[in-house]
């Protein structure tokens, strides 16, 4: 498994539960690790029965967790653009600009890429500072959204690099007859901005689809749904050349049922079990049983083992 870990899979299939008790086996092998929760509904901090927020704070030995709140950190990235802009543009184009940007702020996308430069922020920062770096993310669709945006993203800025660059240019003509207009795109403090975020940007996706150094689990339960959907998600992934190396069937149910009704839903599991095998070939699958009570922070360590 490589330093950075990511755990994905449809809501409720137990991507909380295996990250956490993943982390857990990390930190009772001497490895120094970090957990952080992606998932607006964070429940690290259930689990761990501890407030966890959106500082990093101690949990257990060589365990650091973190939740990140999307919502003050889209706040926080929108703040950081405009007092950016403020200091580089005249009052009369702020007005006009941070019309833009608080459209901006309410459009698509925003929450995510608070959140995507958050996670990378910690890739890069905290990587040498822990030996595993877990996260637990979302349920699928907003997780691939997330690592979509790189590449959507990016294209985004260049076509909003290029609309300055056309405005700079109109702008050089009508005060000069175009003379400096290279050297002024060169100095534009906008242009240096989007210069920045496409860097930024570049940067991410080449930490997400580093193979070497991030490893994407996906989490499933032994039913028809959740095959499927790991199925799609897969696919799309493999289109932003995210590799999914391992996969988890979690609640794996136990081999000694005596009642006729688990008797048959073990029947079932098995051949669901058949079908992942068949699905996946070549990914590494583990299993993890379904254990009698809820995760909470006394019995997380037990499936820990498994990992
Ligand atoms: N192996 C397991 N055995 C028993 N209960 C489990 C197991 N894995 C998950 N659960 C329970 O299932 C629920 C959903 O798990 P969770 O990890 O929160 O899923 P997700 O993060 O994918 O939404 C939780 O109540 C959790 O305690
Ligand atoms: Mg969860």
């Amino acid at each position: 498994m490589n330093k950075i870990v990511f755990f994905g899979g449809k809501g409720g299939v137990g991507k909380t539960t295996c990250s956490a008790s993943f982390a857990l086996s990390c930190a009772m092998q001497g490895k120094n690790t970090l957990l952080v929760s992606t998932d607006p509904a964070h429940s690290i901090s259930d689990i761990f029965e501890k407030p966890i927020g959106g500082k990093i704070i101690n949990i257990d030995k060589n365990l650091d967790a973190l939740e990140i709140d999307s919502g003050v950190e889209s706040r926080k990235y929108m703040d950081g653009v405009r007092a950016n802009l403020k200091n580089v543009l005249s009052p009369i184009i702020v007005k006009e600009i941070k019309k833009q940007i608080d459209a901006a702020a309410v459009s698509p996308g925003t929450e995510e890429a608070a959140l995507f430069d958050k996670m990378i922020e910690i890739i890069n920062d905290k990587s040498s500072e822990y030996d595993q770096i877990v996260f637990d993310t979302a349920p699928t669709g907003h997780t691939v959204r997330l690592m979509s945006l790189p590449e959507l993203l990016g294209a985004w800025i260049k076509s909003l690099i290029g609309k300055r660059e056309k405005a700079l240019s109109i702008m050089q003509m009508a005060n000069n007859a175009g003379k400096k207009n290279q050297v002024e795109v060169e100095n534009d403090e906008v242009i240096k901005i989007l210069r920045k975020r496409l860097e930024n940007m570049e940067n991410a996706r080449k930490v997400i689809t580093d193979n070497n150094r991030l490893s994407f689990i996906f989490v499933l339960n032994a039913e028809k749904l959740a095959i499927e959907e790991t199925v799609k998600a897969i696919k799309i992934l493999d289109t932003y050349k995210i590799k999914v190396d391992s996969l988890i069937v979690n609640r794996i149910l136990p081999e000694d049922s005596v009642d006729e009704f688990w008797k048959g839903r073990k029947v079932l599991e098995n051949k669901y079990l058949d079908e992942i095998y068949n699905a996946f070939k070549g990914k590494n699958i583990i299993k993890i049983p379904m254990l009698s009570s809820d995760m909470r922070s006394d019995n997380i360590k037990d499936l820990a083992k498994y990992f």
